[in-house]
């Protein structure tokens, strides 16, 4: 595995595997891996002749109240990880590579972001689209994997790769959990022993929002309800930041219960926010 760290230095070692047709996979992260990203670099893997990793945490993605400073970081972790998951090339830049200037454009997104993530984090998606543009045009990759655990991201994404022509194939992969349900996170490592012991809560409430929607329940406000009432038998979390259903991918009210609907929630613990969601009516592998 190559570890690169300039820009120039990444476009070359790209344009090297093009040469040799070969296809690239782009697994973009923010680094501290777990299973969830190998799982997304094992997909890339069988997809693809190489497989490049992207660790970097994108201070334009964070508010200013938000946790760039303590996001959790650990460079030799991670480039170990990486290689053992099958990564060919690991581009781990740093701030001043991927912002040398001011911006004198800024990207910011329209749709699907006035609800949930977007709503409780102002200007969130805008880093991502940014950040996202930038490492597209370095990699140039032929797919590039998301996990469907941040599903608003995978729903804003793909409206900037139509949006913008970014001849990139989106593959989405499902959510890895722990044993208990809880999905796998790099931010799970604040929890404290109480909060980690509750907070497998989320999927457990999302899963009976699930069943009750698969069970015919058309009454949204009884299933948040319910979904409260379950997440509220814990008492670790400080709050319930967000819990809701909406018609996927548009983020909008359900009118149709039979079409593509996601049930979306938002934990905030002491030091970590956690989200997960469930789609339902949506075929993915
Ligand atoms: P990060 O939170 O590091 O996540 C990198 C990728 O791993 C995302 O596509 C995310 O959805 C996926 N992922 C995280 N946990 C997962 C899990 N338990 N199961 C499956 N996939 C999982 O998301 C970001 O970084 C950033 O916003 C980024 C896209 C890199 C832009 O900065």
């Amino acid at each position: 595995m190559q570890i690169i760290r300039n820009r120039q230095t990444l476009i070359d070692a790209i344009t090297e595997q093009k040469k040799s047709n070969k296809t690239i996979g782009f697994v973009p992260t923010m680094g501290f891996l777990h299973e969830g990203h190998m799982t997304l670099v094992s997909h890339a893997r069988k997809e693809n002749n190489c497989v490049v990793m992207s660790v970097f945490v994108n201070p334009t993605q964070f508010g200013p109240n938000e946790d760039f400073d303590a996001y959790p970081r650990d460079e030799a972790h991670d480039a170990k990880f990486a290689e053992a998951s099958g990564v060919d090339i690991l581009f781990i830049p740093t701030v001043e590579e991927m912002y040398p200037a001011e911006l004198a454009t800024k990207l910011h997104v329209e749709k699907r972001v006035s609800v949930l993530d977007g709503a409780d984090r102002e200007g969130h998606f805008d880093g991502v689209v940014t950040v996202l543009t930038k490492l597209f045009h370095l990699v140039s990759p032929d797919n590039a994997y998301f996990g469907q655990k941040d599903a608003q991201q995978v729903a804003v994404v793909s409206g900037l790769v139509d949006d913008y022509f970014f001849p990139v194939n989106l593959r989405v992969i499902a959510t890895v959990r722990e044993q208990d349900g809880l999905a796998k996170s790099s931010r799970n490592v604040y929890l404290s022993d109480l909060e980690r012991k509750e907070a497998p809560v989320i999927h457990a409430a999302l899963t009976l929002g699930r069943n009750l929607i698969e069970a015919g329940e058309t009454n949204e406000s009884k299933i948040i309800q319910q979904m409260t009432a379950k997440i509220n038998e814990q008492t670790a979390h400080e709050k319930i930041a967000y819990l809701a259903i909406y018609s996927y991918p548009e983020f909008t009210q359900v009118t149709d219960w039979t079409k593509g609907i996601i049930i979306a929630a938002a934990v905030k613990y002491s030091k970590a926010r956690l989200i997960d969601n469930e789609l339902i009516n949506v075929k993915r592998r």
